[in-house]
């Protein structure tokens, strides 16, 4: 793929995301507490989590090791924080929940391999192939370093609420409870909020139009989610607590 077409493509396919926004605010994705029966054929969830999130992985790596480009420091660095992101999400989260009679659409499965692989091509392909590559001097670029801080809170942020989240059914509890603790204190799904921040940090700190299309998609699946799971707690728990946003603390 020549490098015009590649831009054309990323830009194509971030427009698809921004387009889908409104439509996708009135779809509540049928899987986890929405999961719904008349989706067609379901799939085991924990299965489908693996079987989505590693097409991510795989086109990566392979598209970023295959390019031409000499791997640098900078270049490191996005690989490693890629690699890490999706190895846990593919395998480590799948394998924590506690979802193992859950059923997930086999549709909704297939969107998101669909989502998986164009992101993880377009992601590997830019740095593997793009690229003209990032100078060692682009360390100490005010993008590197602002980019690089909000990604790894926003990892941080993720992984312990996903923690807290996966702990309400370590003795054993099955169903829903009121998740507390860290920044549950100001919105139903940090979670997403942790994530959106990373994408965020990441399209920051490579300045790609890739890692640009991979946050503008983030977004466009998390901020419905985190507002219908806002909604479905509000109409679920008598008491929950009132002050609590759904996504973003103080604000939305
Ligand atoms: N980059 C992207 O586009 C993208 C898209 C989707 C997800 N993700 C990430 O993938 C991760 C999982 O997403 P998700 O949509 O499954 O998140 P979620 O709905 O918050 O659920 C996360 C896990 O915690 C459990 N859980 C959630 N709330 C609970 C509660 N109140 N009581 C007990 N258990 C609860 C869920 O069980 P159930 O499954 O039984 O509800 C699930 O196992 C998140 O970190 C998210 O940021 C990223």
């Amino acid at each position: 793929m020549s490098s015009q077409h590649y831009y054309l493509f990323s830009w194509i396919w971030t427009g698809i995301a921004i387009v889908l926004l409104p439509i996708l605010l009135n779809i509540t994705a049928p899987y986890g507490r929405h999961s719904r029966l008349d989706w067609g054929p379901m799939i085991p969830n924990r299965v489908a989590w693996i079987v989505m999130e590693l097409p991510s992985l795989i086109m990566f790596i392979t598209f970023f090791l295959l390019g031409p480009n000499r791997i640098n420091i900078p270049l490191l660095v996005f690989f490693l924080l890629y690699t890490i992101h999706y190895t846990h999400r593919a395998i480590v989260f799948p394998l924590r929940t506690h979802t193992s009679t859950k059923l997930m659409p086999l549709l909704i499965a297939c969107l998101a391999i669909f989502f998986n692989l164009i992101n993880g091509f377009l992601n590997g392909f830019f740095f593997g192939s793009i690229t003209e590559g990032y100078s060692l001097e682009y360390l100490y670029d005010i993008r590197f370093i602002l980019g690089g801080i909000m990604f790894v809170i926003g990892m941080a942020i993720n992984f312990k609420s996903d923690n807290i989240l996966l702990a309400l059914r370590n003795s054993g509890k099955k169903g829903y409870s009121i998740p507390t603790g860290g920044l549950f204190k100001y919105v139903s799904c940090p979670n997403f909020f942790g994530e959106i921040l990373e994408w965020a940090g990441f399209a920051i700190m490579t300045w790609s139009p890739a890692a640009l299309a991979f946050f503008a998609w983030t977004l466009v699946n998390l901020l419905p989610r985190a507002l219908d799971h806002h909604k479905w707690y509000i109409a679920n728990f008598e008491d929950y607590p009132p002050e609590r946003k759904a996504l973003i603390p103080f604000i939305l």
